[in-house]
């Protein structure tokens, strides 16, 4: 699905905002507010931050409210902590065991999130109400970027 979202202007701003940050809230704060409110299809934006061996828990978001706690064990989002891989996920329906915090959630894309020293720091969890709403191009997008911005993260 085509999206009218202008990347190279989002990633500027973030790269603005952030510069010499390394506070791993702050810099999440500031993703999640940047991307939520330039991309069309992001209708909850977030990140689940790893807190304990094999568990995340909420961090900086926005939309209505999210799940507090989801195990690695569970959902689109643990899928991509354990596995370390993108989930970019074109219906929530056909993911089994898909976490459904929001009922209007169609589609989901989660990118696996860590510092420059390969420690997992969480994951970003963009949520869309229109199905297939996050393209290939997303992905290429937010993955180098997150790499960049929580390099230094602690
Ligand atoms: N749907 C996600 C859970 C997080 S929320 O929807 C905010 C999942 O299955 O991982």
């Amino acid at each position: 699905m085509a999206t009218e979202i202008d990347r190279p202007a989002i990633t500027a701003a973030i790269r603005a905002l952030t510069h010499g940050e390394t506070d791993t809230v702050a810099l999440m704060a500031t993703v999640v507010c940047e991307i939520h409110h330039a991309h069309p299809f992001a209708d909850w934006t977030g990140f689940y931050r790893v807190t304990a061996p094999d568990l995340l828990k909420i961090g900086p978001y926005q939309g209505g409210h999210g799940c507090l706690v989801i195990p690695f064990s569970r959902g689109v989002c643990g899928a991509a902590a354990r596995s370390g891989q993108i989930q970019n996920v074109s219906d929530v329906e056909a993911f089994p065991g898909h976490i459904a915090c929001s009922s209007s959630t169609r589609s989901e894309l989660v990118l696996p999130v860590w510092n420059g020293q390969g420690k997992l720091l969480g994951v970003l969890d963009l949520d869309s109400d229109t199905p297939t709403a996050f393209a290939t191009a997303d992905e290429d997008w937010l993955a180098p970027l997150l790499a960049e911005v929580f390099h230094d993260a602690v």
